[in-house]
């Protein structure tokens, strides 16, 4: 079959190629080129339809964990796993392209779109999304990496400039973007926001970074309605703007043929999207769904499971043992608690409640209901008497108090106002605390919140995050024992907002200044050693492990970290061993220490493992804006710290690089 180029077209046609013919897809130009449909992500493929009667309703599709959840695994092997089974669910949907994954740096912990994001550290960010991308892309369902670069808040991204010096900007903001392309994702989305007073649908210099130095080859593409001049934007090399705007695509034809714009540019972005629409219909052919429903669901099931993060555990409150009386109570309890916009699922099977996922666990388990969900707030206490009198006259042992903050709180187009729980949830977990001998705290959010009012008088706290549509039996099976839990966070849960840097940034309407500069997350409050709540990399387990034996060799460029790793308990477990870097002497500022490499392992009890982790000469580096590259000081001295999180250094050791 003779394939199509841009010379085979018409100006008309052309212009065509280069807006989107509706929400999803591309022109086919009555069929000369292929079609091929874009489906949101990351959290399972959200696919809406029109009806006949032009209702559109989004199809049932599993609700996997969020990618919070996924990165708080540590776990690369099922970050693929995972997309490999939404890649699966595409395949049944025929969606040609999911727009996932997201990389934005969590710079604020109340952006309302952090649970849809990897992280607050680049290097855990690119890495997971590379892998995320890997897992979509084998299935040959395409990926496309969003949102380059710095949409770092929801509060007016359609105006707002991000004002980022270029250290700043190559070190945190464009790093994630850069590993993550290495995975060669079909396209890359652009974010809404400006970045230094210019339009990222827009951004040359940006896109020459993307294109020439990280060596993207694929379909650039905005994000929906990010385009505010498409003739401006095509220059700039942005292939193919959606959705479909009228009056977009008349100026831009206007435009091509006033010769407003080289018909070489035209023609390059014309065959990218060509290429695309080929390579989907390719790969249409061959791509086979490879996995059982039920297999995606273990998996989503792996994934809560190795995700879900135990903060607290006070005198071994958790697991719950078989002849404790156990009471469930709070606002997570009768429905499905996820994040909202883009990315929202519609589940595919009813919603898995945590109570009966207890009851299968074989714990002893009742129900007193003691919220009243009105209007996207948990607004009153309906019954708290009720269920203190009941903790006394049934003699309870344990009560699960559950705590949410839904898509009214977690969603696109808005950031939170602040980390906070509402006074009804605050008043009832300190009411219970009161009265039951136990109190463990269970909280479905996407983001961090503050426990400072009632953490100490609580036994315990599992962070949750939103798990998918049946995630609670991953709940259930923390809280009952049997399974360990192993997640570790992956970002800083602060103490108060306002202890975050960024928070204090310079911002208006139309500004936002990046004034904390390199001191995003951890690297802050290492650096200014500020208490947090829970550090970044922080996770308990049931089990207990001992660092032992670093050693560190150099061979060539790469530094090899060879450590022992023992489970000292009697339960087997997972423990996230991670390696951050601190150049002792620096010419230049650097945080105190970053993240440069990490190992999930597997221990049965009293299991002893060799760990190995490799760095390279990037783990060593900086981004000069003497150089204007990447630069490793000459007589570097380094320290290397093996951490349990970014504030326990179980070992350390120095190198000269
Ligand atoms: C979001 C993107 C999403 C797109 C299509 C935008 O509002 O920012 O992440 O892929 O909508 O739904």
């Amino acid at each position: 079959m003779i394939k199509i180029r841009a010379k085979d077209l018409t100006i008309e046609e052309k212009a065509k190629l280069l807006i989107g013919k509706d929400f999803w897809r591309i022109d086919t130009l009555g069929g000369k080129i292929p079609d091929f449909l874009m489906n949101d992500g990351p959290v399972g493929i959200r696919q809406p339809r029109l009806s006949t009667n032009g209702v559109e309703t989004v199809q049932p599709s599993i609700a996997y964990p969020s990618i919070q959840v996924l990165s708080q695994t540590w776990n690369e092997d099922l970050v693929y796993e995972m997309a490999k089974a939404i890649a699966n669910d595409a395949i049944e949907l025929e969606t040609d392209i999911i727009l996932a994954p997201g990389v934005n740096i969590k710079r604020l912990p109340h952006n309302g779109r952090n649970f849809e994001y990897v992280s607050e550290d680049p290097f855990l960010a690119g890495v997971m999304a590379k892998k995320y991308i890997e897992g979509i892309q084998d299935q040959k369902v395409g990926a496309c990496l969003k949102h380059y670069a710095a949409n770092n808040s929801e509060v007016s991204r359609n105006y707002k400039s991000m004002e980022i010096d270029e250290r700043t900007l190559r070190e945190i903001y464009l790093l994630p973007h850069e590993i993550a392309t290495k995975a060669k994702p079909w396209l890359v989305m652009t974010a809404y926001n400006l970045v230094n007073g210019v339009r990222m649908s827009a951004h040359d210099k940006l896109y020459r970074i993307l294109r020439n130095e990280f060596k993207f080859d694929g379909l650039i593409i905005s994000d929906w309605g990010a385009v505010m001049n498409r003739t401006k934007s095509l220059k700039a090399s942005l292939d193919l703007e959606m959705p479909y705007d009228k009056l977009h695509l008349e100026q831009l034809l206007d435009d091509i043929k006033n010769e407003k714009v080289d018909m070489e540019i035209v023609d390059a972005s014309v065959n990218r999207i060509i290429d695309t629409a080929y390579k989907c219909e390719e790969m249409r052919k061959i791509r086979q769904i490879n996995l059982s429903v039920e297999e995606r669901y273990n998996i989503a099931e792996k994934v809560a499971e190795e995700g879900i993060v135990l903060l607290k555990n006070e005198d071994g409150a958790l697991p719950l043992k078989k002849n404790e009386k156990v009471l469930v109570t709070g606002t997570a309890v009768d429905s499905y608690v996820f994040g909202g916009g883009s990315s929202q699922v519609t589940p595919r099977e009813p919603f898995v409640k945590l109570i009966d996922s207890l009851k299968g666990e074989g714990l002893n388990v009742s129900y007193f209901r003691t919220m009243q969900f009105t209007a996207g707030a948990f607004t009153s206490i309906t019954d708290l008497k009720g269920a203190l009198n009941k903790i006394f006259i049934d003699d309870i042992d344990a009560t699960i108090v559950t705590i949410s903050q839904d898509n009214h709180a977690h969603s696109e187009f808005y950031n939170r106002q602040n980390l906070l729980l509402s006074n009804e949830q605050i008043d009832l977990i300190k009411e219970i605390t009161y009265v039951s001998p136990k109190t463990i705290v269970v909280i479905y959010s996407g983001a961090p919140i503050e426990m400072n009012e009632w953490i100490d008088d609580v036994d315990a706290v599992l962070y949750v995050g939103y798990v998918g549509e049946k995630g609670n039996k991953a709940v259930a099976k923390i809280l009952s024992g049997s399974v360990n839990p192993s997640g570790k966070l992956t970002e800083t849960f602060p103490m108060f907002l306002e202890d975050v840097q960024a928070y204090h940034a310079y911002e208006d309407a139309r500004v936002a200044l990046y004034e904390e500069q390199l001191s995003v997350g951890y690297r802050q409050f290492v650096s200014e050693n500020t208490p947090v709540l829970f550090p970044f990399g922080f996770g308990l387990s049931y089990s207990t492990f001992v660092y032992d034996n670093l050693k560190i060799t150099k061979s060539g460029k790469e530094v090899d970290i060879t450590l022992t790793l023992t489970n000292t308990s009697k339960i087997d477990g997972h423990e996230v061993a991670q390696v951050y870097v601190r150049e002792r002497l620096p010419d230049v500022y650097r945080p105190l220490y970053e993240l440069k490499g990490w190992k999930k392992v597997f221990l049965k009890a009293g299991e002893t493992k060799t760990v190995s982790i490799t760095l390279d000469q990037r783990s060593f580096s900086y981004y000069s804006l003497a150089h204007d590259d990447w630069h490793i000081n000459e007589n570097g001295q380094f320290s290397i710290y093996v951490s349990s999180s970014s504030i326990d250094i179980e070992l350390f050791t120095h190198i000269k690089y």
